[in-house]
């Protein structure tokens, strides 16, 4: 499979991110989490931008025992990214939609070698 070069190492620090074109495809790479994730830069919602939007950790629902409501917090050890067109998010390990898990984003593998970033597509 070919590689497609995206960009050096030090151009993508941790919550960096960077969008390639290779053929009829663009492709963000972000490295969050200490890892380099990528995916089709194309929201399943609308066709978005969905690599250049914001990223946040996931908010849920605080439940009591006693099924009282206790606000909201946020979960740090799940990210997601948020597209800047309607505001889907998707988990940036796994892609897949928070408000439904059978819609995700489509995912590439990135690589990192002798200081730069590729992706196989
Ligand atoms: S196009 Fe991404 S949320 Fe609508």
């Amino acid at each position: 499979m070919p590689e497609v070069f995206v960009t050096t190492s030090d151009q993508l620090p941790e919550g960096g991110r960077a969008t390639v074109r290779a053929g009829k495809h663009e492709i963000g790479v972000i490295r969050a989490k200490g890892k380099l994730h990528a995916f089709l830069n194309l929201c399943p919602h609308q066709g978005g931008p969905v690599c250049a939007g914001l990223m946040i950790h996931k908010v849920e629902e605080i439940i009591a025992e006693d099924h009282t409501y206790q606000g909201m917090r946020f979960n740090e050890d799940v990210l997601h990214i948020v597209c800047p067109w309607h505001g889907w998010e998707f988990d940036i390990e796994t892609g897949k939609c928070a408000g439904d898990g059978a819609v995700g984003l489509r995912r590439f593998t990135a690589v990192e070698r002798d200081a730069n970033v590729y992706v196989i597509v």
